[in-house]
């Protein structure tokens, strides 16, 4: 699927390896369903992604295709490596948000690794990646209300709570920031 988007041209290319202190990010390809489905395969992962429907193939088939689809704009879903072990831990990146108008980082990690701020930390990568190198003029986040988790990560990158809406067939908090206030937080 491509994905046509309202901006930037040229990009900096987001198909290539992305780090942070503690971990390896690097680009899907489509070999990578099985490990995508494993990733996804624990309900309390995918409890705040939709439910037991993010544990199926053909859901995350669709959702690979759009995560390649995506890096031909210069955004996209990285898979996360502990760099440490080289084991796979989750996923995350920057990807438009469902109905094309805005630009949403997102992330999810297998529960072993949740509360060591690894949230945060690959959150704050991709922020930088977008504001910095990207340019983009603003970056938004929703979860589920209840995602507590997902939520603080927000709040602790500077993003502000803009209003409630229904993202992804759930009643979402929707977070943003601009890149000026980005830059002015620094
Ligand atoms: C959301 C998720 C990525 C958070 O990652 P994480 O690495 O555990 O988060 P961090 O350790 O960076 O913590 C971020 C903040 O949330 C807080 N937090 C973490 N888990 C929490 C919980 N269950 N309840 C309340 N707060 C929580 C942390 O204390 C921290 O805040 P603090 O610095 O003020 O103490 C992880 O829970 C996850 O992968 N969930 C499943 C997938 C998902 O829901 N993704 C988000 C979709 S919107």
């Amino acid at each position: 699927m491509i994905v046509k988007l309202p901006f930037f041209f040229p990009f900096t290319p987001v198909k290539r390896i992305m780090e942070t202190s503690r971990l390896i990010h690097k680009p899907f390809t489509i070999n990578d369903l099985d490990d995508l489905v494993q990733l996804r395969s624990d309900p309390d992962v995918v409890r705040y992604l939709g439910g037991e429907i993010a544990m199926t193939r053909d859901w995350n088939k669709t959702r690979l295709e759009f995560y390649i689809g995506c890096y031909q704009q210069g955004i996209g879903q990285h898979m996360m490596y502990w760099r440490e072990t080289g084991q796979l831990i989750g996923w995350s990146g920057l990807q438009p948000l469902e109905g094309g108008a805005e630009i949403e980082v997102s992330y999810g990690l297998i529960k072993n690794f949740w509360n060591r701020g690894i949230g945060f930390e690959t959150a704050h990568m991709w922020m930088k990646f977008g504001f910095e190198e990207q340019n983009l003029e603003r970056i938004v986040a929703v979860a589920d209300g209840d995602n507590t988790a997902s939520w603080r990560i927000m709040e602790k990158l500077g993003m502000k709570f803009e209003k409630k809406e229904e993202h992804y067939s759930m009643d979402c908090v929707v977070y943003g920031i601009t890149r000026e206030e980005w830059e002015s937080n620094k």
